[in-house]
């Protein structure tokens, strides 16, 4: 067993946020995907305080490399969740943490402060990839912007807070620093870099329904593996890494260059049970290394 903010995992392994449906995948495969569950924690969706239809499609573009996805988001907004998605999720056998974003600083808090309430809710992570609506500049993507929403979000929660930077500014670990001393648990990374694909039978027009998209699976992993050192370099928090995991080696590799735990989250679409056989991979890596002493992880027992 490991730790992460306090929270007993059986191995460094959850998933990406919004690549993994564990709901449907019980509809999928039955109970016995609970019984083998693939992730040491399970990260929900986004969630957002109004429900979303997400952008129009075509949604997803295949890269060479992985993929680019302009889903946008949809989900059931705060309610729906609460009442719909919520107690499924706490059925599930390892600890939820819920991801919520918002576009004003008011509504990340509101989110936070319901979410705090719930005993089913372990933890809880910051999607900052969105402008907030007053200031016009992303969350994620400023040191000031992401200490000023940590400034009103923090003291609604007392639960992990995990902030999840953003590769597409001028530095992450500036926005991992600002997110340590303002009172973050844990910082994840890397979201999806913004991509774009041209419309093979229209040209001069976009694929994308949404335009942009954000690219994600191997094509990104040398940029995870580079934004996990430099944010390693910069803060003592406990790091989830992830970016085109595919394997055991590709783990241990982010396990190397500071994250304490891995996500896995396009290889999930291509095998839903990667995440098993890359935990069992990595452990083997692993055996007989002690976690990487930084405050909030540990290993517990062997
Ligand atoms: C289809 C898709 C949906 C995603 N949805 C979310 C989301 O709802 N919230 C979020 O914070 N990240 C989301 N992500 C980003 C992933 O959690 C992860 O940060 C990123 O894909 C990099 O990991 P990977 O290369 O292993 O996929 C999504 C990624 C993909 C491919």
């Amino acid at each position: 067993m490991i730790e992460f903010c306090g929270i007993p995992l059986a191995h460094r392994v959850i998933n990406g946020s919004g690549t993994f449906d564990a709901i449907a995948a019980r509809r999928a495969f039955g109970d016995a995907i609970y019984e083998h569950f693939p992730f040491a924690a399970f990260v929900s969706k986004t969630v957002t305080l109004e429900p979303r239809q997400g952008n129009p499609p075509p949604r997803l573009w295949e890269l060479a490399g992985g993929m680019i996805n302009s889903i946008g988001l949809p989900n059931k907004g705060l309610h729906g969740y609460l009442a719909e998605d919520l107690p499924k999720l706490a059925e599930l056998p390892v600890p939820l943490i819920v991801n919520v974003m918002g576009s004003s600083r008011e509504d990340v808090a509101r989110l936070v402060a319901a979410f705090s309430e719930r005993d089913e809710v372990a933890a809880i992570e910051l999607n900052v990839s969105c402008p907030n609506v007053k200031t016009g500049l992303v969350m994620g993507a400023n040191p000031q912007e992401l200490a000023a929403l940590l400034d009103v979000v923090r003291p609604f929660s007392e639960k992990p807070l995990i902030v999840k930077l953003t590769p597409n500014c001028a530095s992450p670990a500036d926005v991992a620093a600002a997110a340590e001393q303002h009172g973050a648990d844990a910082v994840s990374l890397i979201n999806t870099l913004r991509g774009m694909a041209m419309d093979p039978d229209r040209p001069g027009r976009l694929w994308l329904g949404g335009g942009t998209g954000g690219v994600s699976g191997p094509a990104v992993r040398a940029i995870a593996l580079a934004q996990v050192r430099e944010v390693r370099e910069r803060v003592e928090l406990p790091i989830v890494g992830m970016g085109g995991v595919q394997s055991g080696r590709h783990a241990d590799d982010l396990r190397q260059a500071g994250a304490d735990l891995v996500a896995v989250g396009t290889e999930s679409f291509r095998d839903p049970l990667a995440a098993r056989r890359i935990a069992d991979e990595m452990s083997r890596f692993t055996e007989g290394f002690p976690a990487n002493g930084t405050r909030g992880v540990g290993v517990a027992s062997h």
